[in-house]
């Protein structure tokens, strides 16, 4: 047992080879040769130091459960995890307290399967709806990134367990991600890219940070000095250690010296016989006078002094059996909360008696999360259609029937196989339009109501196309939508699409055809039991967007993405700036398709009785919001304030605080109280942060385009 107090003369004890260890990991666990894990399926472990009495620590995936081998060799017992939504979906919630309950459960699994540090969250920012990744990151929008992360991570760390930062930073694509240099502005780092980041660490002091693949204006953020020393802890004040992402370019020496504290995954010639032993490479550069042993020294307490407080370092004795039910009802209150109404034309809720027609391959094929680290492997996961039957919905089972006689051929042929990859298991999209419309028309006929479901998949490694069957619908699924609405507008019945997506599609060419969408992201293991209760009315959908749905992939402002040259892109300029997501389309006057922070409700809302107050140096804001409607909802009301013109460019608004409101039965009314204050107004002017003076206007919304309230203050200084 080593103790906070003991760190300084325990690594005064240390070797220099000893010293090498602490910082270097033991390499890929349980792969190439390496001793077997202690966790099968984790993605990391440190080195122990047992002369020292220091034991090993274990890192695992990821943002959306706990990601290790649910089956051991000659071990009848199963290990699996909770699926959570993914985070996007969880931004969808804008509810710190479900953030908050999602991380203690997860740390409860990361703490009793034998897991020190969880490799979550990741917080990139939605620079572009392509990433492949992006369904593992919150928003397009700092403040509810880092307001997400922070809940979570407060959570997760109440359990003994610590959390990680990632990736920092400016890792908005996959393309390249080893390589890419990312070219971006400091006020766009520091607006942007960086204040998520800022905010979590300032809010909730998460144990790690994980430094990303790419470069960030020229050097690796692995060895970028700036990033790691100057930003994250001289001005920030983080206290915790960095670690770099897995097999992370480039020079183990450079690393250490710029602040990066560990070195993961370790052993990186087992995977590129040019890389170096990082532990060689370390002493050898003490011994010949490259590396200053005190940085060494300096990064071994950054890692113990965390360590100490990990289960591991205190010997504790897990038992493998969280509580995996009491965490499958956390995930499905967090899944409903993050459903988000995007259009409703009446379909919506469709009734307990409704007769359902359910069209589309996802209701089977259903999509848990994406592909990657970000994979879970959890006990079950209940489709759509398993959902709807397990609720007793009245769903057609002929229809369902021919789905899944559909899926079983098509999945047997050589075209559309399952295929099997180190990370899970890959469904190639099958066409969707497999009934003629002489049997939709049937359909039509004996039912109430159609819902078609468009699902889509995508993952680490690789960025999504702007093409049919990604970004825009394939022509099939348009052919299926087409035929569906045709033969029941034809007879006066009603038609809903549920995307099961991880990142915004095209809607604008074929919403029309539709009565309502339900936004329902991909949700974790509860999937089938959350889309049900909401279709069915039996829960009120109270998710609002985190990231803008453009009209058109063309309307995006992130041009350079994934960057130059376009056939093997080593660099990408963010030239937007800080002109991201809502700040560019309501700066610009580019309408989207669906604007950040929007999302219907089955009932309605009232803003009323605003008060804007400023006190010394802040602002408080008050107003009431109203359940004008027929049924029980929760609302979030947003809060955006537009700057004076003063001597930066500034977008037209920006988001400074939101609020989700108790659960408000008709005409029920909640007030609200919050603070801004007037260093959360301040832009970056290359150097520091300024706040202008002038006339600022506060605008309280259901969305940012859905202003109800707009009062006004003066900054005078
Ligand atoms: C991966 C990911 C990172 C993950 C790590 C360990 O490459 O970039 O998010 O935590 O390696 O699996």
């Amino acid at each position: 047992m080593v103790t906070l107090e003991e760190v300084p003369d325990i690594v005064s004890k240390m070797t220099l080879e000893e010293k090498a260890r602490i910082v270097v990991g033991v390499g890929m666990p349980g792969m190439f040769g390496n001793p077997p894990p202690r966790v099968p399926g984790a993605a990391g472990e440190t080195h122990p130091i047992e002369r020292l009495g220091i034991p090993s620590a274990v890192l695992a995936d990821g943002p959306a459960g706990l990601r290790i081998n649910p089956r051991r060799e000659n071990d009848d017992k199963t290990y699996h995890a909770t699926a959570f939504p993914v985070e996007t979906m969880l931004a969808s919630t804008w509810n710190r307290e479900i953030l908050e309950a999602v991380g203690r459960c997860l740390g409860e699994e990361v703490r009793e399967y034998g897991v020190d540090i969880l490799l979550a969250p990741a917080m990139n920012i939605h620079r572009n709806p392509l990433c492949g990744r992006n369904f593992e990151y919150y928003s397009e929008d700092p403040l509810l990134t880092g307001e997400m992360a922070a809940a979570f991570v407060k959570g997760v760390q109440s359990q003994g367990v610590g959390t990680c930062l990632k990736h920092f930073a400016a890792n908005e694509q996959e393309t390249n991600r080893h390589l890419i240099d990312t070219l971006v502005s400091e006020r766009a780092l520091r607006e942007i890219y960086l204040k998520g980041f800022e905010i979590a660490v300032r809010k909730s002091k998460p144990w790690t940070v994980m430094s990303a693949y790419n470069k960030l204006n020229g050097q690796h953020c692995s060895q970028n000095e700036w990033l790691l020393t100057k930003v994250l802890r001289d001005d920030w004040g983080f206290e915790g250690f960095v670690m770099t992402d897995w097999f992370a370019k480039d020079d183990p020496v450079e690393m250490m010296r710029a602040g990066n504290d560990m070195i993961m995954p370790g052993k990186a010639y087992q995977i590129d016989p040019k890389r170096k032993d990082e532990v060689e490479a370390i002493i050898n550069a003490v011994k010949e006078g490259r590396l200053d042993e005190e940085i060494l020294i300096r990064n071994v307490k950054n890692i113990l002094r965390i360590l100490v407080n990990s289960p591991s370092f205190k010997g504790y004795k897990y038992s493998n059996k969280p509580d995996l039910d009491a965490h499958a009802r956390v995930a499905y209150e967090a899944g409903v909360e993050g459903v988000i109404l995007l259009k409703n034309n009446g379909a919506l809720p469709v009734g307990r008696d409704a007769r359902i027609a359910l069209f589309g391959t996802g209701q089977i094929e259903t999509i848990k999360g994406g592909t990657g680290s970000g994979d879970t492997h959890p006990r079950y996961v209940i489709s759509i259609l398993d959902g709807m039957r397990e609720r007793r919905l009245r769903v057609d089972e002929e229809l369902a029937e021919a789905h899944a006689k559909y899926l079983a051929e098509i999945r047997s042929t050589n075209e559309y196989r399952i295929e099997k990859t180190v990370f899970g298991e890959i469904f190639k999209p099958v066409p969707q339009d497999f009934l003629s419309e002489e049997e939709i028309g049937r359909f039509a006929e004996r039912n109430d109501v159609a819902i078609i479901l468009i699902s889509r998949i995508s993952g680490e490694g690789y960025d999504r196309r702007p093409e049919k069957g990604d970004f825009y619908l394939s022509d099939d699924e348009i052919r299926l939508i087409e035929r569906v609405s045709k033969a029941f507008h034809g007879r006066g019945k009603k038609v809903v699409a549920i995307l099961n997506i991880g990142s915004p599609i095209e809607v604008v060419s074929w919403r029309s055809m539709v009565d309502s969408i339900l936004l329902t992201w991909q949700a974790g293991q509860e999937t089938g039991r959350i889309v049900a209760d909401i279709v069915s009315g039996e829960r009120n959908p109270s998710g609002k967007l985190p990231t803008s749905f453009p009209m058109d992939y063309s309307d995006v402002p992130s041009w350079s993405f994934p960057g130059e040259p376009k056939d093997n892109p080593q660099r990408v300029a963010y030239d937007e700036g800080i002109y991201v997501g809502y700040r560019y389309y309501d700066t610009f006057g580019v309408e989207p398709a669906y604007e950040f922070g929007f999302g219907l409700s089955y009932t309605s809302f009232e803003y009323r009785n605003l008060k804007v107050e400023t006190l010394d140096n802040r602002v408080v804001v008050s107003f009431e919001v109203v359940n004008a409607g027929s049924l029980p909802g929760k609302e979030v009301a947003q809060i955006y304030v537009r700057a004076p013109k003063g001597r930066l460019d500034k977008p037209f608004q920006e988001l400074k605080e939101f609020h989700k409101t108790r659960l408000l039965n008709p005409g029920e009314k909640e007030k609200i109280t919050v603070e801004l204050g007037f260093n959360s107004l301040a832009s970056y002017d290359g150097e520091k942060w300024v706040v202008e003076k002038g006339e600022y206007e506060v605008r309280v919304g259901s969305s940012s385009r859905d202003i109800r309230l707009i009062g006004r203050f003066t900054i005078s200084q």
